[in-house]
């Protein structure tokens, strides 16, 4: 799972360019038994099994012995705190972040609680593993490296950065299928685009991530925009967003 990450797209190129470096470790290199078993059944009874401890003490004391002391060890869980922007950006400010997956039911409270500094969950669903999970991370926290992402600006600019979603993007051909593309974006107007673009990032963040809004750094003239924004019914402007089954 972990080798196509590392071989293919933006990941793929930060580390054949050098720019990161990513270890992969199995756990049953660090088991001591004939069928290099990684887990055993739940104390207490129940149903599943439980990751046991030793593996994952050996393999982070091994990794400490060959790359020092990891700033981070974070569990990858469904009981962990959501992932989001601010994490992957407080991540990249790390040299060394191990992180731990995870099969079966569960891990061994003793890992959490003798090795991990944090624990992550990319969403409230649970995966059969937490190499994907370890994979969105490695992947979200990557393109925020220097040199990384060719365009930094792109970056820079796209969601979540500035506390809210992205605006919307055009390009060539000017209509299709009868859908134009907004005259302001056509106009060359420099100053013009970027209020279009500000304004109908705050517009989708109000229709579709509210909560976001919460804790965005507005400005004033973001501020006068939402309030403006509170006359025009949710949504108007998008095809309508739900979680929702038919
Ligand atoms: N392992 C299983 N489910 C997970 C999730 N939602 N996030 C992180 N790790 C996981």
């Amino acid at each position: 799972m972990i080798q196509a990450l590392l071989r293919d797209g933006v990941v793929g190129r930060a580390v054949t360019a050098g720019l990161i470096e990513v270890g992969v470790h199995d756990l049953r290199d660090f088991t001591d038994d004939r069928h290099r078993t990684v887990d055993d059944v739940p104390y207490g009874g129940g149903p599943g099994m439980v990751l046991k401890p030793e593996p994952f003490f050996r393999a982070v004391a091994a990794i400490r012995r060959e790359n020092g002391r990891p700033d981070v060890v974070a569990l990858l869980s469904p009981q962990g705190q959501v992932f989001r922007h601010e994490r992957a950006s407080r991540l990249s400010h790390h040299a060394h972040v191990v992180l731990l997956c995870g099969r079966y039911e569960g891990f061994d409270e003793r890992i959490r609680l003798a090795l991990a500094t944090e624990e992550i969950s990319i969403g409230d669903y649970v995966l059969s593993g937490g190499e994907l999970a370890a994979a969105v991370v490695v992947d979200a926290v990557a393109r925020l490296l220097p040199g990384v992402v060719g365009d930094a600006e792109s970056v820079a600019q796209e969601s979540f950065v500035d506390g809210v979603l992205d605006y919307p993007h055009y390009t060539r051909p000017a209509e299709i299928d009868g859908l134009g593309v907004p005259e302001v974006l056509r106009s060359g107007h420099h100053g013009e685009i970027q209020r279009w673009r500000r304004r109908e990032a705050l517009r989708r963040t109000r229709d579709r991530r509210p909560d976001l809004l919460e804790h965005a750094p507005l400005d004033a003239e973001a501020r006068r925009w939402l309030n403006e924004l509170e006359d025009e019914p949710s949504g108007s402007s998008d095809r309508e967003q739900s979680d929702e089954c038919d």
